[in-house]
């Protein structure tokens, strides 16, 4: 399965702060926000992503994150002229998907749970047509909207709805077979002028080819739309960090984890951030992964997540 980041749009609700920088490279506590939807694509096993974002900011994902080499991904860029909608992302990616799956992420989302890596790996594995990912919301009219029948199947999509049939949103996470593409190519843009994700949602479902895996109690999803849900999901990285020592979308704990680089990878990685809490975590991780694999007599193999 091929991975896009879809990190572009124009911040405008964000300003000032997007004034120069993108939204989706502002801090969220100790990290970019793209760290957090590409830790996602990484727990999925997807390796080989675009990223895509606006002109003016195409040049800082490609300083921040490089060829992807480091974390044993393969990361290629494109630009988006205008925020046109979400699905033009498959317009942009088409030769980049070719004939594979492919896992769409917006690049505002956060999401963290027990058993998400397992979620992600089995939909992945077992999709046919399109996976969606629904949480339940107190505001359902901001999002796309999912309405389930009785047996908790997918039934009905909507964009926005004033008077919401349901609680669930669909989040920024879609996975989708290569047909995706044409799907896309035949769109027509909604009244916003947009090539809507929800469009594509509907035509699958049309299909009888779109599944909703519901992301239940426990659960976290974030979108950071706003100041103040920009600060609120600073404060949930933070909260759970220094509460259980550990981190949330540390892309090179994933690499590791996921077996993408080595642990002398990711002592180096540690060790190029020498100084800071964030590579003190990645060096003592190497350090216990290593002295971990030669107590069982293994090569530095990572545990899994
Ligand atoms: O976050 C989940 C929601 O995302 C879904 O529930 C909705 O169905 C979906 O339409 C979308 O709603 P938003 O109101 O969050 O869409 P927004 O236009 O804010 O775009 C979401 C992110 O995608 C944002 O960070 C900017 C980026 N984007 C958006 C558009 C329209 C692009 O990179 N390019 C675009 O053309």
């Amino acid at each position: 399965m091929k991975g896009i980041l879809l990190a572009g749009g124009s911040g405008t609700r964000l300003r000032p702060l997007t004034g120069v920088v993108s939204k989706q490279i502002l801090p969220v506590y100790n990290k970019p926000m793209v760290y957090y939807p590409l830790s996602v694509l990484m727990l999925a096993g997807i390796r080989d992503i675009l990223v895509i974002s606006s002109p003016a900011h195409t040049e800082s994902f490609r300083n921040l994150l490089g060829d992807g080499s480091d974390l044993g991904l393969r990361l290629d860029y494109a630009e988006q002229k205008e925020p046109n909608g979400i699905a033009e992302a498959f317009l942009i990616g088409a030769d980049h998907i070719g004939t594979d799956d492919v896992a769409l992420i917006l690049g505002d989302n956060i999401f963290h749970g027990h058993g998400f890596s397992e979620l992600l790996r089995t939909t992945a594995a077992r999709l046919d047509g399109c996976a969606l990912f629904g949480y339940p919301v107190k505001d359902p009219w901001r999002y796309g909207v999912a309405e389930l029948d009785a047996d908790r199947r997918l039934a009905a999509l909507a964009e926005k709805p004033r008077e919401p049939r349901s609680n669930i949103a669909v989040t920024g996470l879609y996975m989708y077979d290569h047909t995706v593409v044409q799907l896309a190519q035949d769109l027509i843009p909604s009244d916003r002028g947009e090539l809507e994700i929800t469009d594509i949602n509907k035509a699958y479902l049309e299909q009888g080819r779109a599944h909703l895996a519901e992301l239940g109690r426990g659960f976290v999803w974030l979108d950071m739309g706003t100041h103040d849900s920009l600060l609120e999901a600073g404060q949930y990285v933070q909260m759970l960090e220094q509460r259980q020592g550990i981190r949330i979308g540390c892309v090179e704990e994933v690499a590791y984890l996921k077996g993408y680089i080595t642990a002398e990878q990711c002592h180096r990685l540690g060790r190029e951030r020498a100084g800071t809490d964030y590579g003190d975590y990645l060096v003592n991780l190497a350090e216990e992964g290593g002295a971990l694999s030669r107590t069982v007599g293994a090569s530095s193999s990572p545990r899994t997540t």
